[in-house]
């Protein structure tokens, strides 16, 4: 695979085309994950729950995301990688710079945050100072406790509408990937077409220009719930290396996520 960057991003959504991305946290499967050409993976804080058993994300540390930013670097040298910023290491802007700097020499190419209009000024201080940032809108589990539960966000007008001006605010501020988590599949659609940034989805639908999953939904081992717009692909093909191509071209045909894994 060629070295993806986020000019590639930018013009397959001018393009139209569509693009999968997964999680990993390991060098084995980010080799395996660039073996086809998967040209985006996160270092997702999701780590907490499925390699460390917790029940959410918030045990995470920014040296749990290094470690893990590491190992999966040195698997796959190509990909475009994003690390999730954790729980409270980004709570000030100056907090931002200084853990994201770790992320990104530790093999990051992009650094990713939660949250909604209180970002734009950390997102204006990082991109500033040359660290890109995804900004991750809708159910943002580091919220869990504030949320009440992992629940769909965006369902009402009004929040839906504070969304789009989210969306609209982060890119502003230099935001060069919004990735939205369980919204409505409507909203998503407004949100990617009114970006001109790439925007990444899960659980919104198959109408945003990328798609991510947990590589452990994907191979249907996720020790406790697998969320409705999950699929297991290992169970249809049989063996790893044909899921991860079976998910990326039906993600690449729009096939997914069909309306059985879609937020309606
Ligand atoms: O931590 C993670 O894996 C994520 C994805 C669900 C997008 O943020």
């Amino acid at each position: 695979m060629k070295k993806i960057t986020i000019n590639d991003l930018v013009k397959w959504k001018q393009e139209g085309r569509k693009f999968a991305t997964s999680t990993a946290y390991d060098a084995s499967f980010a080799g395996l994950f660039e073996s086809q050409e998967m040209p985006v993976l996160l270092v997702g804080d999701s780590l907490g729950m499925v390699l460390q058993g917790q029940n959410d994300t918030l045990p995470v540390t920014v040296e749990d995301v290094v470690y893990h930013t590491r190992s999966v670097r040195a698997g796959s040298p190509n990909c475009l990688l994003m690390a999730d910023m954790p729980f409270m290491s980004y709570a000030t802007p100056e907090q931002a710079c200084e853990n994201a700097a770790k992320l990104m020499r530790a093999g990051a190419n992009m650094v990713k945050l939660e949250g909604s209009d209180w970002l734009v000024d950390t997102v204006k201080i990082l991109t500033e100072r040359a660290v890109p940032v995804c900004a991750h809108l809708g159910l943002t589990p580091q919220s869990v406790n504030i949320f009440g539960g992992y629940k769909v966000q965006g369902r009402d007008q009004k929040n839906a509408d504070k969304m789009v001006r989210d969306a609209l605010a982060l890119q502003e501020a230099g935001a060069q990937i919004v990735l939205l988590e369980c919204v409505p599949q409507e909203l998503a659609k407004r949100i990617t077409e009114a970006l001109d940034v790439p925007v990444i989805g899960i659980g919104a639908g198959n109408v945003t220009d990328g798609q991510i999953l947990v590589m452990h939904d994907m191979f249907g081992i996720s020790a406790n719930y697998m969320p409705k717009f999950s699929k297991n692909f290992l169970a249809e093909t049989g063996d790893m290396r044909s899921a991860v191509a079976k998910y990326i071209a039906d993600v690449e045909s729009s096939a997914f996520p069909d309306d059985a894994h879609t937020i309606a």
